[in-house]
């Protein structure tokens, strides 16, 4: 038998037990997930440079949701759900382009502004009392933040400077070109494992030196006694200074002195928003988890960079080879494997392993994302339903 929530939230990290197993893929947890964390969400959508002309637009969908971002004539962004206001069409079935002129409904070609406003309807003319300005198509909350272009559905969530202070400075002290990135390349693949077991994947340094081979080439290019995993309330970083005696990287030659911004770095915005540098890698990463259901997630992985993508570094290019064919597929079977055990009538908690340094290879971040999760759906004690 679990803990209840409450003793679960009671917890003393240094002898905290793991979430109890079905929070990985109850389809009632995951629905209350759904409604209490992902609804009111930052999920983000693009970096800014990716709108950088009129009618530029990029399509995101989560669950059942589909929303476009776009820049208007004037220079403004707007986020508007992708529905015709007409019978309810799709409006964009692709995920990136340029819409010159209107955004034409393709049923009955009821035609849109970039800001969402209906500016004409054929035959409306012939309807009684019918007013393009009753069918704008509602607006959904954007911000841009960091470089990057976000959207809330939640109308009322809080301004992302409020919930991730901090969070921009650190992501800008790490990557200092990020107003120049350039979207690279970017992949989907559907992993059959619930989000929070890809996100504990991606936050600890404990499996670093002790699973496959090619987790250990990346410990192998950083200095790894400097791993550091630091907690902000609702954001996370964790990295560490380069490795000064490396000489190659992902295969490739690194052909330049070691500088101090050659480390790794990552940062997590809650709930499932990660961005990170690879040691010697002159591109940002971006790790998106986007959850499909109980069982099932989008990791998306986006590679921006200020060289154009033709022209990219040596070790740049071998880094993102490196982590679509090596690293991201070794996570993606422990992933697997784990979600997998999860499932077994042999576990249910395990123990968290946190040390009383927070040192390089403790669980801490682990325990800290479970809690956010914890709070989210049982409130700060555990006491609610
Ligand atoms: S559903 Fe879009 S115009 Fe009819
Ligand atoms: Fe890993």
């Amino acid at each position: 038998m679990s803990q209840s929530p409450q003793a679960w939230a009671a917890q003393r990290p240094e002898n905290a037990l793991t979430l109890p197993s079905r929070y990985f893929y109850d389809p009632t947890l995951f629905e209350a997930e759904r409604e209490r964390i992902f609804m009111g969400a930052w999920h983000f959508g693009c970096h800014v440079n990716e709108l950088d002309r009129p009618g530029a637009f990029v399509v995101r969908d989560i669950f059942d949701q589909s929303v476009i971002l776009m820049r208007d004539r004037d220079g403004e962004l707007h986020a508007f759900h992708n529905v015709c206001q007409h019978r309810g069409n799709r409006l964009l079935n692709e995920t990136r382009g340029v819409q010159k002129g209107v955004i034409r409904c393709a049923y009955h070609s009821w035609c849109y502004g970039a800001d969402g406003r209906l500016k004409a309807a054929p035959r409306s003319d012939r309807i009684e009392a019918f007013d393009v300005d009753d069918y704008r198509i509602p607006p959904v909350r954007l911000q841009v933040f960091a470089g990057g272009v976000y959207f809330n559905l939640d109308p009322d969530a809080a301004d992302m400077h409020e919930l991730f202070p901090g969070a921009e400075a650190a992501i800008r002290d790490a990557i200092p070109d990020l107003d120049e990135l350039r979207l690279i390349q970017e992949d989907d693949v559907v992993v059959p494992a619930n989000w929070k077991v890809i996100m504990d994947n991606s936050i600890e340094g404990y499996h670093f030196q002790l699973s496959g081979p090619h987790h250990v080439d990346l410990a192998s290019l950083i200095d790894f006694s400097g791993y550091k995993l630091r907690h902000h309330d609702n954001w996370w970083t964790y990295g560490a200074p380069p490795n000064r005696e490396a000489t190659e990287a992902y295969g490739a030659p690194i052909g330049r002195p070691v500088e101090d911004g050659d480390g790794f770095f990552n940062i997590g915005l809650w709930p499932h928003n990660t961005f990170y540098q690879f040691p010697f890698s002159q591109c940002m990463g971006t790790f998106m988890i986007i959850p499909l259901d109980a069982e099932r997630s989008i990791l998306r992985f986006g590679y921006y960079s200020a060289h154009d993508r033709d022209a990219l570094p040596e070790v740049t290019q071998a880094s993102i080879r490196w982590m679509n064919e090596d690293l991201g597929p070794e996570d993606i079977e422990l992933n697997v494997t784990t979600q997998k055990g999860l499932r077994s009538l042999g576990y249910d908690q395990g123990r968290y392993m946190i040390d009383a340094e927070r040192s390089n290879e403790s669980e801490h971040l682990v325990l800290n994302f479970h809690r956010l999760v914890h709070r989210a759906l049982h409130g700060e004690d555990g006491a609610e339903a």
